[in-house]
């Protein structure tokens, strides 16, 4: 049983120095780096017709209606008891900020599909983001479970309305959700292998449930290939070629920033980051070439250099803000600068050109 919220867990969050409505602020704080909750054009979306890929959608959504994960985010026997307490102050903030966020993020996709699910009237669509938003919330629910141990959980109702909401349309959704749920996985697996072959470094019960948590957004992002199929030009388009790779280089690089933001976590797992999200980017560009015709090339002399500028400028940035006056308003300046020119450099990379398969159905395979 888990322990009610407010119980027992007042107490550790005091000693821990830090409460409810710090992670709450955490989750609800809009920077560039912060994962974002999203609202977009659900006429348009409802409109979808999905009948030119209609085997595949109905082999995906009969899929997601067997519900294979119904049982799976509950905690069980395997779920050790964690000395937060006890923790290393630098890797328990970190650890804390790394939950906070990834509940952020599959809570803002639970909210962006349940809305759709609310509001259309097109079966096919409604029945896809009913089952997602079901998936997401169940994700978003076990995180906040192992945050609520800490006595740290998020608001996720006061979230929902105190968030800022970012308005993409349909296709911008397409390209950014295709990526996060396939970025998602393959994060995911990553480090679910990795602690497969190291079990004296899973500092957490948590990450013995990703593999089967991992395939949940895989198929979500088999969902958006389909989406995107159904309208050839979203992919091949010589603008929307160019928007591909423009958030591409925009995914990659904020988890790169962030990732690196947590170096005491990456420690405890015993995972070196650059190797991890290389790692990351080419599990998700392999699976990405069943619907994107381009992919940006990770082992061009420009790329690691390039992010690296990116994270420094970032904690450039940062560190301006913390300073204050003019001083750091220029710090600010300098570092936003820095961070503009690595951008750039990255999305001038040539980009490796692919032939979509006719078959655009993929299983999991890490
Ligand atoms: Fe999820
Ligand atoms: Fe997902």
């Amino acid at each position: 049983m888990n322990a009610p919220a407010g119980e027992l867990a007042p107490h550790l969050a005091d000693d821990l120095g830090i409460d409810t409505t710090m992670t709450t602020a955490m989750a609800t704080e809009t920077t560039l780096l912060n994962p974002r909750f999203y609202t977009t054009d659900f006429e348009e979306l409802d409109r979808v017709d999905v009948s030119s890929v209609r085997a595949d959608w109905d082999k995906l959504i009969a899929q997601m209606a067997s519900d294979p994960n119904k049982g799976h985010f509950k905690k069980n026997a395997d779920w050790d008891q964690i000395d937060w307490a006890g923790m290393e102050p630098t890797l328990r903030r970190e650890f804390i900020d790394f939950l906070v966020s990834s509940c952020t993020a599959e809570f803002s996709g639970c909210v962006l599909y349940k809305e759709m699910k609310r509001r259309g009237s097109n079966p096919d669509i409604c029945e896809l983001f009913n089952y997602m938003a079901r998936d997401e919330a169940r994700h978003a629910g076990f995180i906040n479970d192992a945050l609520r141990e800490a006595g740290v959980a998020v608001n996720l109702g006061f979230l929902t309305r105190a968030k800022k909401y970012t308005y993409f349309r349909p296709k911008f959704i397409y390209y950014a959700t295709y990526l996060s749920e396939k970025i998602g996985y393959a994060r995911y697996i990553t480090i679910f292998r990795h602690l497969e072959a190291n079990p004296d470094q899973r500092f957490h019960p948590i990450f013995k449930w990703f593999r089967e948590w991992c395939n949940d957004e895989f198929s979500h992002g088999e969902a958006f290939a389909l989406l995107m199929r159904t309208d050839p030009k979203l992919t091949s388009s010589f603008a929307n070629k160019l928007w591909i790779r423009f958030f591409l280089t925009a995914v990659y690089s904020t988890m790169y920033v962030r990732d690196h933001a947590r170096p005491a976590f990456h420690q405890a797992l015993g995972v070196d980051i650059e190797w991890y999200d290389q790692e990351v980017f080419r599990k998700t560009s392999a699976i990405a070439r069943q619907v994107f015709p381009i992919e940006i090339d990770i082992d061009h002399p420009r790329w690691l250099p390039n992010l690296r500028r990116m994270r420094d400028a970032f904690g450039q940035m940062d560190a301006g803000t913390r300073r204050g006056g003019f001083a750091g308003w220029a710090q600010r300046m300098v570092g936003g600068a820095k961070a503009a020119y690595g951008f750039a450099a990255i999305y001038t990379i040539p980009v490796i050109k692919t032939t979509p398969p006719v078959n655009v159905r993929l299983e999991p395979s890490y």
